[in-house]
């Protein structure tokens, strides 16, 4: 039988600016040494049947870094997206961004908006990117998002449970994580996907994300697969006890 599979992997991805500069490199030469890594991680998820990816790229909080790094990002992010679409199309992946997307420059949101629509019909993998994102961004919007139902009268308050807020987050319609992983050595969450994340494996890695491998990514499949096997009962991974 095959190792056990999470169905839905979440990645912090830390380090970047610490392998640059322990090369006397910019900060930027490490975020696009990064750019590659993503992709090998995208290839193993659709290889391996992993039908779901959620990427920490820039954070609510990443805006306070200084006004070229962001810039160097944006483009970043900007040029991947032009130039990954077509295949991330062909190899059936839907890609999404996730994040309070207004931040982003009028020119990034209607990139986005092309690739979205672009790859909305695949289902093979579907790949999140959170930009401008923040795990209590995302609680603050779902809130609002109920609210403003309550006041038109669509949805009693009373009728307001896990399912129905849950729904209104930017996940809504995936299975919460089953794995999480960080690079960079902290063994933090960091305000990332804070209400899906509740009852998610966390696999810490001191490797620095341009440094991450085919073979780091085996390892967090591998202890998940461990850490299943041990404590998992008889139903499948999301089913099992909670407790
Ligand atoms: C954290 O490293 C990383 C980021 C803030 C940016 C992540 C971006 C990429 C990996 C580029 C590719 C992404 C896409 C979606 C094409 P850090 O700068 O915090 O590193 P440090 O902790 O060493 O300073």
């Amino acid at each position: 039988m095959g190792a056990i599979l999470p169905r839905h992997v979440a990645i912090i991805m830390d380090g970047n600016g610490r392998w640059a500069e322990r090369r006397g490199l910019a900060r930027h030469a490490g975020h696009r040494e990064g750019v590659p890594v993503v992709r090998l991680c995208v290839e193993e998820c659709v290889r391996r049947g992993i039908g779901a990816l959620t990427l920490f790229a820039f954070s609510s909080e990443n805006w306070r870094r200084p006004e070229v790094e962001v810039a160097n990002l944006m483009t970043l992010f900007f040029d991947a997206l032009e130039r990954e679409v077509a295949e991330l199309d062909a190899n059936g992946v839907r890609l999404r961004v996730i994040g309070d997307r207004h931040a982003l420059s009028v020119r990034l949101q209607a990139r986005v908006a092309e690739a979205e629509r672009r790859t909305a019909g695949n289902t093979r993998l579907d790949l999140q990117i959170a930009v401008s994102y923040g795990g209590r961004w995302d609680i603050v919007q779902a809130a609002r998002k109920l609210a403003a139902e309550v006041a038109t009268g669509s949805l009693r308050a009373a009728d307001i449970d896990e399912a129905r807020f849950g729904g209104a987050l930017a996940l809504a319609d995936l299975p919460d994580p089953d794995l999480f992983i960080r690079t960079g050595g902290e063994r933090r969450i960091s305000n990332f996907l804070l209400w899906n994340l509740a009852y998610t494996e966390l696999w810490f890695t001191d490797t620095l994300w341009p440094d991450f491998d085919v073979a780091a990514f085996e390892s967090a499949l591998e202890a998940f697969a461990l850490r299943e096997r041990r404590f998992g009962l008889a139903a499948a991974p999301g089913e099992r006890d909670r407790a």
